[in-house]
């Protein structure tokens, strides 16, 4: 069985209708491949499914699963369905195992059943919980979730490095830190409902003149607040496809972060939001929230070396620039009222 794809084939993007999935589908067309999009269409967008068919259906139905891979004649799956927030996960942990710890469960099974052999697994760097010091971190550092959301992609990771031993599997778990930014042409970029993560939130603040609270200012970080690592969305999807052509799999199972290895905090943030609008998002800042670590960067030396990959979209304020392009001229998705949150 050939676990590498090449140029030409079909490949299943569970989730392509969401936001990575559907940069990731995009990516994979320019580069020659044909993605089937499978996706429930909980949470993703039909109008961003612009490279492909796209069948419906949830990723926890083996069945159609299988059938999919069969009728489409699919070489490898790159398997991004799934529930993505960590509050929504402490309050729901029974619907956070469900989807994203069957989820992965039904595709091995799945593949298995179409004899597909190369997996490309979403994770993240929530699977490293609250790092023990300062720096960046790198594939070997010790993995311990903090929420059900990080437990249940470290359980993902896990199934699908013992299904590589058990049954011939090749996969790489791509562990990102911040995705953002959207794709440089406008034709789709993040539209997330409810909307959680800071750069659209900010970005909906500085149009909108509403608030936006800030959680902590007292981090032992250079100016107080939370850093993290804010990798372009369009770098991420370029990374599956870099990972789908692997000629080979260490030990048939390979974990990549992928960051930019550099840090901005909440005020780099809104301070490139407000270049971007043309006026500063308003905030407050509020109490820390619980098991939010003060710094989250990535040590990229892995992927860049194993994928030769390196992003393109290297500054924070381009990133930025392309997010804020995106929402002044989104193509699909609705304003969700600002929550009181970041
Ligand atoms: N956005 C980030 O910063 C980030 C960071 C690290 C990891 N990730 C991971 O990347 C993946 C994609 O994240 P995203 O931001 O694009 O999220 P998203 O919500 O935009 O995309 C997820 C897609 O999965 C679909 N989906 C959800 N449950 C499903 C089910 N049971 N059956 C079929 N489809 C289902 C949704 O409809 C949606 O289109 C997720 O697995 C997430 O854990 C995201």
């Amino acid at each position: 069985m050939k676990g590498y794809t090449v140029q030409g084939d079909r490949i299943l993007v569970t989730g392509g209708a969401g936001y990575i999935g559907s940069h990731t589908c995009k990516a994979l067309a320019y580069a020659g491949y044909e993605p089937v999009v499978y996706d429930d269409l909980s949470n993703g967008h039909a109008e961003a499914v612009l490279w492909g068919p796209l069948v419906k259906g949830d990723v926890r139905d083996v069945d159609r699963l299988a059938s999919t891979m069969s009728a489409h004649s699919i070489s490898g799956v790159i398997h991004f369905a799934g529930l993505i927030e960590v509050g929504g996960s402490m309050r729901r942990p029974d619907l956070y195992w469900d989807h994203n710890v069957n989820g992965v469960a039904a595709v091995l099974s799945a593949m298995r059943q179409a004899d597909v052999s190369r997996l490309i697994f979403s994770s993240t760097a929530a699977v490293y919980g609250t790092p023990a010091q300062p720096g960046l971190l790198s594939e070997t550092d010790a993995l311990g979730p903090i929420n059900p959301y990080g437990d249940s992609k470290l359980a993902g990771e896990r199934m699908i490095a013992a299904s590589c031993n058990a049954f011939g599997l090749e996969a790489v778990a791509l562990r990102y830190f911040n995705a953002s930014g959207a794709d440089p042409e406008g034709q789709i970029g993040e539209a997330h409902n409810p909307e959680t993560h800071l750069i659209p939130l900010a970005i909906e603040a500085a149009l909108s003149g509403q608030s936006l609270t800030v959680f902590g200012s007292d981090f032992p970080t250079p100016d107080g607040f939370c850093m993290r690592d804010y990798i372009h969305v369009a770098d991420l999807a370029r990374a599956h496809v870099l990972a789908l052509g692997l000629d080979r799999i260490d030990g048939g199972f390979e974990a990549m972060n992928l960051g930019r290895g550099v840090g901005a905090s909440v005020v780099e943030v809104i301070e490139a939001v407000g270049n971007a609008c043309g006026r500063p998002p308003l905030h407050t800042i509020g109490p820390r929230r619980a098991g939010d670590p003060p710094m989250l960067v990535a040590d990229p030396s892995r992927a860049r070396a194993r994928l030769e990959w390196r992003p393109e979209f290297d500054d924070l304020q381009t990133i930025i620039d392309t997010a804020v392009a995106w929402r002044r001229d989104r193509r699909f998705g609705v304003t969700s009222a600002l929550p009181n949150a970041a």
